[in-house]
């Protein structure tokens, strides 16, 4: 991506003061995914579409990797995590939040900053491969305190597969959640803020 394509797609990403909570800005990428006009207009980038431009950065970066699975998180990193998959032709696997996931499940609790939340996963589900060990994209919108994300990459482990990179849309960088992480795992942030 040049320069100009990151901003374009920064200021594609819409910030809601005080949202959940009094105190957050919010990064919403509904706006990327529906490039609305009042946003893309702050810079001229011809006919690209802020969500296909995204998707054909994420298709040229991982068409050569071998990827097996992506596992997306979510609800928000199903939407990137879907639209990969199917351009590269390649498994879909949603990572879940409790008493969503039908099947037989395993999961992973981490800690919020008040109270724990938990993400869950079918046991079976990088069961298709059985010759070596699947090699997974974990992907999802946004990295904040990281607890979510790595509790995701530990889910993958658990489940019998390898996680060969963390992808997010947007990195909070100066919340440096993708430290742990990074212990393990490649991690790939599109833009980082
Ligand atoms: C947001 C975001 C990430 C996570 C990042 O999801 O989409 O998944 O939080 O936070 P962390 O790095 O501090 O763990 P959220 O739980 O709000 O749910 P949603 O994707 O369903 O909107
Ligand atoms: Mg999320």
């Amino acid at each position: 991506l040049s320069e100009a394509d990151k901003i374009y797609l920064l200021n594609s990403v819409r910030e809601i003061e005080d949202f959940p909570k009094p105190g957050i800005k919010f990064k919403d990428i509904t706006t990327l995914l529906g490039d609305a006009k009042a946003f893309t207009l702050l810079i001229d980038h011809g006919d690209a579409k802020a969500f296909t431009l995204l998707i054909d950065h994420l298709v040229d970066r991982y068409s050569t990797m071998k990827i097996d699975y992506i596992a997306g998180i979510e609800s928000r990193g199903f939407i990137f995590g879907a639209a990969l998959a199917a351009r590269l032709k390649t498994r879909f696997v949603p990572i879940r939040k409790p008493g969503k996931l039908p099947y037989t499940t395993i999961s992973e609790k981490y800690s919020l900053e008040y109270g724990v939340d938990e993400v869950c996963i079918h046991i079976d589900a990088f069961s298709a491969i059985t010759t070596s060990k699947p090699r997974v994209l974990l992907i999802d919108d946004l990295i904040a305190t990281g607890g979510t994300a790595t509790a995701a990459v530990n889910l993958i482990n658990k489940a019998g597969a390898e996680c060969v990179e963390a992808c997010f849309v947007i990195n909070l960088t100066f919340l440096q959640g993708d430290l742990d992480i990074k212990k393990t795992t490649s991690v790939y942030s599109v833009l980082e803020v």
